[in-house]
């Protein structure tokens, strides 16, 4: 017998699950700062919210509502108000929340809290029909999905919340659990609900099936789930290499992706990836790791002007590099005459709208 999402055995705190939250708070600490300003108010979800709180030998962790929770309050002065809804199905989980979150308190003229003991699908499903019902453009809304498994994540609603402008999810894949079931009849109808048909039934024939469901899930999330832009963070389990889930953040905007681009390298050395602490984490690499590589591939790649950005997400999508690894080959470039840089900031420091011509 499954355990029950309250027991404390599902309530320890690890490694990985410290990897993931530390994601996730760099990441909304970055999207509040770029977007808080600009707009009246900015959403947290947090779709399967969790108790509040986790054990590790004798203390206490918090769980992502109250890091999120403790983000807004500190950083106030970054937006204009912050919506957090929370949602968490399990009535004992949902009380331990509803405890934790008043415990930490809020002031109500910034922060709006709305915690919910219904269903993802039913919760989201309803407030999707009362955006489409109102017509209402909504606000830059981050969406945190993080079950313990993979039932009640249908695509169907995946794909409605990226149709909406400045939505973007981050999303706990269990790809570990999928694999176990894939041949289970039982599990037959949440797969093709989780993904967009049954071709998840290909990846029984594949020898690394893991990677073959995530790989499937990604192009399935662009190509049916109107994703343009996803990154992929591979977690394994504390103690061995095996894989536990993928962290997939999906976006439609190049400064979400480059923004979770950027955490996600800076966390992993470059890795995209937690491979657990008994292994020795690559040190960052140095200019002459990838330098080479990068000015074949930028010369090689565009011709003419380009703008700064254009290349820079062309750089982020199709190679394992940020923006300090391509602006320090650009200047190498630049200074052995090989590409001119116009529009530079004050002492030839890098401008978003610098213009950079090739042969
Ligand atoms: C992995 S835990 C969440 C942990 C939390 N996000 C954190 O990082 O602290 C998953 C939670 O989802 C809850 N849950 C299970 N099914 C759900 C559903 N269909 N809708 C919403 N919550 C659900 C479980 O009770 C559990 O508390």
């Amino acid at each position: 017998m499954p355990l029950p999402d309250w027991h404390p055995e599902k309530w320890q705190y690890y490694e990985h699950t410290r990897v993931k939250h530390i994601l996730l708070d760099k990441y909304l600490r970055g999207w509040t700062r770029i977007l808080g300003g600009f707009y009246e108010k900015i959403c947290y979800f947090d779709c399967f919210a969790g108790r509040g709180e986790y054990k590790i030998d004798n203390k206490t962790e918090v769980g992502s509502p109250i890091i999120a929770l403790r983000l807004a309050k500190e950083m106030e002065k970054n937006y204009n108000k912050f919506l957090m809804i929370f949602i968490e199905k399990d009535p004992q989980n949902f009380e331990s929340l509803k405890r934790k979150l008043e415990e930490e308190g809020w002031d109500e003229n910034k922060i709006e809290v709305y915690i919910s003991n219904k269903s993802f699908s039913e919760e989201i499903g309803r407030l999707i029909e009362t955006l489409e019902k109102a017509k209402a453009n909504p606000y830059p809304s981050f969406f945190f999905i993080d079950p313990f498994g993979f039932s009640d994540v249908p695509s169907e609603l995946i794909g409605k919340i990226l149709s909406y402008k400045r939505t973007e999810i981050f999303f706990t894949f269990m790809v570990r659990d999928i694999n176990r079931f894939l041949s289970s009849k039982k599990h037959e109808d949440a797969l093709n609900k989780l993904y967009w048909n049954d071709d998840w039934k290909k990846a029984l024939k594949e020898k690394n099936r893991e990677l073959a469901l995530v790989k499937l899930y990604d192009k399935q999330l662009k190509e049916l789930g109107g994703a343009k832009y996803t990154l992929l963070f591979r977690v394994c389990m504390d103690q061995i290499r095996r894989t536990a889930y993928y962290l997939i953040h999906a976006s439609n905007h190049f400064k979400a992706f480059k923004l979770m681009k950027d955490i996600a390298y800076k966390q992993s050395g470059g890795r995209f990836g937690f491979f657990g602490p008994l292994e020795n984490v690559a040190p960052l690499l140095s200019f002459s790791d990838y330098t080479d590589e990068l000015k074949k591939y930028l010369l090689e790649k565009f011709s003419g002007e380009v703008q700064m950005m254009e290349l820079m997400e062309k750089c982020y999508i199709e190679t394992p590099y940020i923006q300090p690894h391509i602006w320090k080959t650009l200047k190498v470039l630049m200074k052995d005459g090989k590409i001119k840089i116009e529009g530079l900031g004050p002492r030839g420091g890098y401008r978003e709208d610098a213009t950079v011509i090739f042969p």
